[in-house]
């Protein structure tokens, strides 16, 4: 079993899309059994929400329903309990650097480090923005999210399913 935790800023908007896009990911390709998702803040001010009404409209129009998420904080056993915490931006990543206890056995990484032909390297906060940056977020989760799975099969802590 693989764990990954997706960070951003207010676990509202970009970390609950790229939970629900690489979970639909994964439930497509039939490895969704080998892998536990899940997303959160470093912030706490929306613990309990469900995510913004823009990003639950953009997921949907993508057939992704993220309606069950509710925003958490992270926390320090997070990084005791998964494989991966990815960050949405750069000051998503410091934050997580500063507040990772020393022993944290998490890879800890920018999302878009994964993603394969994107020369950005931050998911760009939308949530003072337009309708367009949230649209933005689901391109940019849905690319990384596609070499993410196939990181994780090449290095065989996913098992690939046969065609
Ligand atoms: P997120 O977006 O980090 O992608 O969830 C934000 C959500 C809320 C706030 C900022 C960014 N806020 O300032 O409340």
């Amino acid at each position: 079993m693989v764990s990954v935790l997706f960070v951003c800023l207010g676990n509202i908007c970009r970390s609950p899309t790229a939970e629900g896009v690489f979970r639909q990911l994964c439930e497509n390709q039939g490895v969704i059994s080998g892998l536990r998702i899940d997303s959160a803040g470093t912030a706490g001010w929306h613990e309990g929400k469900t995510p913004d009404g823009r990003a639950v409209a953009a997921a949907r129009q993508h057939g992704i329903d993220l309606t069950s998420l509710r925003a958490r904080q992270i926390s320090p056993s997070d990084f005791y309990s998964f494989d991966y915490i990815l960050a949405m931006d750069g000051d998503n990543l410091s934050e997580l650097q500063q507040c990772r206890p020393p022993d944290s056995t998490a890879d800890i990484r920018l999302f878009l480090s994964y993603a394969i032909q994107c020369e950005q390297t931050d998911v760009p906060d939308p949530y003072y923005g337009g309708d367009e940056g949230f649209e933005q977020v689901l391109e940019l989760t849905r690319n990384a999210s596609a070499c993410l799975l196939m990181h994780l099969i090449a290095r065989g802590q996913v098992a690939a399913v046969e065609p």
